[in-house]
Formats: C-alpha cells, sequence, structure tokens
C-alpha cells in the first residue's frame, strides 16, 4: 500500500514520516536537509544550537555557550534552517522542535519562523501560548500531547484566546527517546501504552473537527506505520531509527552507542526538566546511578524548570552540559539518548536517509523487524 501524504496546515509532504527533533545536535541540517529531500519532514532541533556554530557564540573555557541567548543561538538556528533548506533542494518539509521548557520560548519560537521553518513541533509541556509568538506567520503549529486530555486543554485554550487550532498534533507514547510526558512508573503501564493512548485522542481530534493526530514513540517499521494510518493516523513521527543514518548530524561515538546498546542498557532516569529521560547507561550515567553528583555550575541558563541549577543540582547532572558534552563526542562525560527499541538498530547498521526511508515506505526489505511485533 502506498502511504498517503501528509497535510499540515497549508503544506503537504509526499511522506507522512516526521523525524522527531533531537536534542543536542543530533537532528540539525544534516538530517533534516537529507530527510526532506526525500519527500518526508526532516526537523531540526532548537536546543543548544550554540554548541553547533561556536564560532557565532560567546563560550567559557570549557566550549559551553553562555546564558540562553548563546545556548539557544538565533544566529546559529537561522543558519542550521537555512542550510536545511538548502539540503533539502525545495523537496519535502523543515520543521524546527522546541522544548516549551526552554529559558526564551518565546524568543525561539520567533527566530524559528523569521529564519523560515514550516513548522513547529513543541513537547516536554504544553505549548499554551505557542500562536501568541508566531501570528500572522504562515507557520503550522503541532504540540506534542500525551493524553486527549492534554489535547483538549490546548485546543480549548487556543480557540478561546487565538481563534485557531492547533495544524495537528503529535501523541507520543512513553518508549520514546528523551523525555516522557508520563510519570516513571506510567510508562510501563499497559494503559499509557501508544496504541491504548491513541483511540482517544482520535476521537478529540475529530470533535475539533478532525485534526490529523501523528503517532510517535516506538514506531519502528513499515508495519507499525499502516497500522496506525489503517486506524485513522495522518503519519508518525520517528527518531531513534534515524540516528542510525549516515547524514544523521550526531558525531560517530554517538551512534555507536546507540549501535551497540543492548535492551537492558535503555532506561529512565530523573532529569532537571521534570520529566523522565530515556537514555542509554554510559560511564557518566553508571557513576550518576552510584550515588556520584556531576553538577558543574549553571553557565546556560538552559531550561526554566531547572530554575538556574537547583534541579540539576539535585539530580546530579546539568541538561544542556551532558547534551552538549555528548554532542562533542565525550563518550565519558555525555548523555546519549534513545528510544526503547534503540537496541534493534544493530541490526541494520548505518544506512542511509534514503535507504531508511524506502524502508518505511515498504520498497525496500527491513532487517531489524523480523522479531517485533506492532510498536512493541
Ligand atoms: C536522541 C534523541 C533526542 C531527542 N530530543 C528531543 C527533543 O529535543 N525534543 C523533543 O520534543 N523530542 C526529542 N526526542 C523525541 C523524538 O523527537 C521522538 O518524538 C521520539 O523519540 C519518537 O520515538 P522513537 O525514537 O521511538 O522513534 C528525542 C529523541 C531522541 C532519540
Amino acid at each position: 500500500m502506498n502511504l498517503p501524504p501528509l497535510k499540515l496546515g497549508k503544506k503537504t509532504a509526499e511522506i507522512p514520516i516526521i523525524q522527531g527533533g533531537m536534542g543536542v545536535g543530533i537532528s540539525w541540517e544534516k538530517l533534516a536537509g537529507a530527510v526532506a529531500k526525500e519527500g518526508a519532514v526532516g526537523v531540526v532541533s532548537a536546543v543548544g544550537t550554540g554548541y553547533r556554530h561556536p564560532n557565532l557564540v560567546k563560550r567559557d573555557k570549557f566550549g559551553r555557550p553562555i546564558g540562553s541567548v548563546y545556548t539557544h543561538s538565533k544566529e546559529a538556528l537561522t543558519k542550521i534552517i537555512q542550510d536545511a533548506k538548502r539540503i533539502s533542494q525545495g523537496r519535502g518539509l523543515i520543521g524546527v522542535n522546541i522544548l516549551c521548557a526552554i529559558t526564551d520560548y518565546g524568543r525561539v519560537a520567533r527566530d524559528a519562523v523569521e529564519a523560515g521553518t514550516d513548522l513547529i513541533i513543541s513537547g516536554a509541556g504544553l505549548p499554551m501560548r505557542l500562536p501568541e509568538y508566531v501570528e500572522g506567520a504562515d507557520v503550522a503549529l503541532i504540540p506534542i500531547v500525551s493524553s486527549a486530555r492534554a489535547m483538549n486543554l490546548i485546543c480549548r485554550t487556543w480557540e478561546k484566546r487565538y481563534k485557531r487550532l492547533p495544524d495537528a498534533v503529535v501523541l507520543e507514547g512513553p518508549k520514546s527517546g528523551g523525555h516522557q510526558g508520563f510519570k516513571y512508573e506510567e510508562c510501563f503501564m499497559e494503559e499509557y501504552q501508544l496504541e491504548n493512548l491513541f483511540p482517544s485522542v482520535l476521537e478529540e481530534a475529530k470533535r475539533w473537527g478532525g485534526i490529523p493526530v501523528i503517532v510517535a514513540g516506538g514506531v519502528w517499521s513499515y508495519k507499525d506505520i499502516l497500522f496506525y494510518i489503517k486506524q485513522g493516523a495522518a503519519g508518525v513521527q520517528m527518531a531513534t531509527r534515524f540516528i542510525a543514518t549516515h547524514e544523521c548530524d550526531a558525531p560517530l561515538i554517538y551512534k555507536e552507542v546507540v549501535l551497540n546498546a543492548e535492551e537492558e542498557d535503555i532506561i529512565l532516569l530523573k532529569s532537571p526538566v521534570g520529566y523522565p529521560l530515556r537514555v542509554i547507561r554510559t560511564p557518566f550515567v553508571e557513576r550518576l546511578m552510584a550515588g556520584y553528583n556531576g553538577w558543574n555550575g549553571c553557565v546556560s541558563h538552559c531550561i526554566t524548570p531547572c530554575n538556574k541549577g537547583e534541579e540539576a543540582k539535585k539530580v546530579g547532572f546539568c541538561i544542556a552540559d551532558r547534551l552538549g558534552a555528548a554532542w562533542l563526542g565525550n563518550y565519558e562525560e555525555g548523555i546519549f539518548i534513545s528510544g526503547a527499541n534503540g537496541h534493534l538498530l544493530k541490526k541494520q547498521g548505518i544506512i542511509s536517509v534514503k535507504e531508511l526511508l524506502e524502508m518505511l515506505t515498504g520498497k525496500r526489505p527491513d532487517p531489524t523487524v523480523e522479531s517485533l511485533t506492532v510498536s512493541a
């Protein structure tokens, strides 16, 4: 079966697959541009962009961008979006992922619009004020939700305050990489698994005139994509699979860490953002679990819930520093993120985005799937 195109606001992508935003630096111009070039939706991450273009920002002696203005740098994000568009050769769509929790959220949303993004995807909190920051711009707005209740709250608020509704929502289940919109225990409960959350969110979307629902979190194969499309999903968002591509912006060591991970190495950690964070057990995580506190002062002021380092001190690490260290290829000190299915990537190795999208659209055999049931 040919997958249907994905309409997001006034724009359409030929392939209904969104490559999920991955911060810090796992999805920037090379990955997003390559995905869009094949006709899908490439998403750059707006967090920590100062790491990508260090020459454009002020840094401390360890190379960390200073303050949120340089950590989430406008100049660097603009360059990343423009480069992604150039690589895409005008095909597909280029979006930006902005964590609701980042300091300067509104400013970064405006930066993304000015730089010409086609869409904004926003989670780790509910983007209640997003329409206000992009007023009048031709940009699709796509909140990430983890329940019909959250979707209802966003729709009611946006309709009342801004007379607009989301152009789509991403429903993200608890097998995704990075932050989870659930409590720790909920991540393992049957009722919170993606396939069980999906019917109620689809119902809610119908009540608001048929807002497209995009599913994410453990969606892995063409078979999974068909499963959700046949039930009424407009598309899927996938991230972990894109790490094992040549074009992924992560350094080789990052890709190797994910490719070498076993299922039991992929765990949930407490994060200063306030949600469980899915990561791979690496030397720093082992030390943290043994009681080590690796917090090293707040330089970036990266996220508001951290309260300038207070939460980081409690959980034992600064999220910007540790994800920044991983982007810089520091295996000992970095934190490396993966979705719950990351251990399957070793069956595939590193391939091109084109090859991956051929697998995901049923045009090429997929060596990772024999043992996988739908959205396992
Ligand atoms: C390395 C990595 C980094 C991520 N960073 C972010 C992020 O900065 N913001 C966000 O909203 N989601 C982030 N995510 C979640 C993805 O965008 C995506 O929704 C999710 O991982 C989908 O599940 P999958 O990885 O099983 O395909 C990240 C995921 C990974 C694997």
